[in-house]
């Protein structure tokens, strides 16, 4: 696991340098994407890199790493509206190059089977893009979530439903969800971990250097030889 501290100033620019660097090491990578708002000024400048020459999208992949259950598309809360709106559309992928995780089906456990399905068949992720919850959580695997957990429903902890209140409003914040499987995600060929801000100093403790445990989803990172963490300096603590 290799740690990167940099100024909250430059944080999104060396988040959008790191995944553009893979990408034009293996254009057509697969990625899973997160949502939250960590990532969100990384894809922001990614765009900005696309729109400048410096970053060719067309044969990338991108997947969709949690969503909602029971939330449809139209929902302004729907994740999937979310990474089309904050990744696929501004970087221009065509329909054929993101696959969603289906959250408002009639039946969520085949909905995960085939995102499963579909990520092996493509090779697995080449880089994952995970923000860190505030509980240890990646993705929606909260805790507790085993290193081997697959790609499925699960109900969301308290603590996930008073962070995510900040988005939906208290009591608006749907209570289970679908998620990409810790199996997946830990088989990525790449991780980045994006973190920043105070109000993570003490998961991010707990991620890089607490035991190794189902209670912390994200500690399961240290585990793995290729990690990159990219935090600012309150997120590492000065
Ligand atoms: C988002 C997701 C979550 C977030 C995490 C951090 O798709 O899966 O795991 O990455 O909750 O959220 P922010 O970045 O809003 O602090």
């Amino acid at each position: 696991m290799q740690v990167l501290r940099v100024l909250n100033s430059s944080f999104n620019q060396h988040g959008a340098a790191l995944i553009a660097s893979l990408l034009r090491a293996k254009p057509n990578a697969n990625l899973v994407i997160a949502t939250g708002n960590t990532p969100m000024g990384v894809y922001d400048e990614l765009a900005k890199l696309k729109l400048q020459g410096e970053l060719d999208s067309s044969s990338l992949h991108a997947f969709q790493l949690d969503a909602y259950a029971d939330v449809p598309l139209s929902d302004p809360r729907s994740l999937q509206g979310w990474s089309r709106r904050s990744f696929v559309e501004p970087l221009g992928l065509a329909e054929k190059q993101f696959t969603p995780l289906i959250g408002y089906s009639d039946n969520h456990e085949r909905a995960c089977q085939s995102y499963h399905d579909a990520v092996i068949k493509a090779g697995g992720y080449d880089l994952a893009i995970l923000g860190l919850g505030p509980n240890g959580h990646l993705g929606f695997n909260e805790p507790p979530s085993s290193k081997t957990s697959t790609t499925r429903v699960i109900s969301l902890t308290e603590e996930s439903l008073i962070s995510n209140a900040v988005y939906w409003g208290r009591g608006n914040v749907p209570t289970q969800a679908l998620t990409a499987g810790m199996d997946l995600l830990l088989a990525a060929k790449q991780i980045l971990l994006l973190v920043t801000g105070k109000h993570k100093y003490e998961i991010l403790q707990k991620t890089l250097y607490g035991a190794i445990t189902p209670e912390v989803p994200s500690s399961y990172l240290q585990a793995s030889q290729h990690v990159m963490v990219l935090a600012d300096e309150a997120a590492l603590g000065s």
